[in-house]
């Protein structure tokens, strides 16, 4: 992206809770604004050459912050200023004074940001040759199109299936980007290796740690294979960036992607076409680029997939049991219209416990599947949903009828704290 060709707003962020809601806000003007702490420096302002500065004060978990000072002197900077915490403000008179005060050209639009995108890895990656890891998720999928189109044949991308999957994912992946896009996408069945080194493992972050191992071996054998390209591309995006920076360089999120950076890999340099949007932002650039909505609009998937969904050892067994009953849940809450705005994220759990059931007039002794559906902003904290409870029944019935070796479906009405989202 270029973002000297843009018009920039900035919004100083005092750890109010809602900066990262107004850049959106303000974004959605096509206005390119960038949010900083308030402890951003004269440089680090005047580097962006705003337009405008935004003062966005309030609490952020629970700390005031009223009565914090700039490290810069604001006013020496010339810039106008509205402080969104003293002024008599609504977003009305935040749009007035950015547009009609300040006249800041609303020129940043989803069609400017995905040709700016295309140049500039075009530019950092010059005749090189570069690599993706390819989750199935939005982000990595909107970093293959962006890179496709800027390299072509110069890229290489790499799906590791570790077996952890969710039903029908594999084939998915494969069939938009190589059938629709035409990439030249390595997809690796790598689920027996990666099963292999799980066998007999029960413990939650022994899981986590081995299924993030493997993933980077896996993929540097393939970044070998590949000719050893000199760039990695990474789905990065904005949020991860803002809070970094907020809490002293250090991730806010401990767990993030398996696909994190195979260190051992000397890549010339790291390519993050997204780390200046925002996630619906980059949902939007998916659609704009033609990436079906079952991808553009999907849900977050952690990276160790259903390994922390499966409670105790990974089997192939367990984990064909849970995909089935996680699809048909999945299915019901997309139907219903749950998926997205109500639901941010809801999937299936496989428990370790088996209760006795009865079916055709015999005994069963079967599995217990968990339900869980969250709405959340940030995931920091969630809500369970309040899902309606003929949605649920149909979903009962569906999993015991399709899936045998399940004889109970339970609800986790429980929300984060003091629960986690995931079980594991
Ligand atoms: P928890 O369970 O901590 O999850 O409430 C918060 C969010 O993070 C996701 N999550 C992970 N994502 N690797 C990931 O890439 C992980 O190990 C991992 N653990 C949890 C979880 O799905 C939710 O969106």
């Amino acid at each position: 992206m270029d973002k000297s060709k843009h018009d920039t707003v900035v919004v100083l962020d005092f750890g109010a809770i809602n900066s990262q809601a107004a850049a959106k806000r303000i974004r959605k003007l096509n206005i390119y604004c960038e949010v900083l702490p308030y402890t951003a420096n004269e440089d680090r302002i005047m580097a962006l050459n705003p337009k405008a500065l935004v003062l966005q004060r309030g609490a952020r978990c629970g700390e005031a912050t009223l009565g914090r000072e700039p490290a810069a002197d604001l006013t020496k900077l010339g810039i106008p200023t509205i402080d969104m915490g003293t002024a008599d403000y609504t977003d009305e008179a935040l749009d007035d004074f950015l547009i009609r005060t300040c006249g800041v050209r609303q020129d940043w639009t989803i069609e400017a940001f995905i040709n700016e995108a295309i140049d500039a890895i075009r530019a950092q990656v010059g005749d090189g040759r570069a690599l993706l890891a390819m989750s199935g998720g939005v982000d990595s999928s909107v970093c293959a199109v962006l890179a496709h189109r800027a390299l072509g044949d110069r890229l290489t991308c790499v799906f590791v299936d570790h077996g952890l999957m969710r039903k029908g994912e594999p084939e998915e992946v494969a069939s938009v980007f190589q059938g629709k896009f035409g990439m030249a996408l390595r997809s690796l069945d790598a689920s027996d290796r990666f099963l292999g080194k799980l066998a007999g493992v029960t413990d939650p972050e022994r899981k986590r740690k081995i299924i993030g191992e493997e993933f980077i071996r896996v993929f540097e054998e393939e970044a070998h294979a590949a000719g050893d390209p000199d760039y990695l591309i990474q789905g990065t995006i904005y949020p991860d960036i803002i809070e970094s920076g907020w809490d002293g360089g250090k991730k806010v999120k401990a767990h993030h992607n398996v696909g994190g950076l195979p260190e051992k890999i000397n890549f010339k340099g790291l390519v993050e076409p997204l780390k200046y949007l925002f996630k619906d932002e980059v949902r939007q650039v998916a659609l704009a680029l033609g990436i079906p909505t079952s991808i553009a609009l999907r849900q977050p998937f952690p990276g160790p997939g259903l390994g922390v969904r499966c409670i105790g050892e990974l089997t192939r067994e367990k984990l064909d049991i849970l995909r089935e009953a996680d699809a048909i849940f999945r299915a019901e809450i997309v139907s219903a219209g749950f998926g997205g705005k109500e639901a941010s994220q809801y999937f299936a759990v496989l428990t370790a416990n088996r209760s006795v059931g009865v079916a055709n007039d015999a005994r069963t002794y079967a599995y217990t599947v968990a339900l869980r559906a969250v709405n959340t902003n940030d995931f920091m904290t969630a809500k369970f949903v309040k899902l309606p409870m003929d949605l649920l029944e149909r979903v009962s019935i569906a999993i015991t009828e399709k899936v045998p070796q399940v004889n109970r479906v339970v609800y986790d009405i429980t929300s984060k704290p003091p629960a986690t989202i995931e079980w594991e």
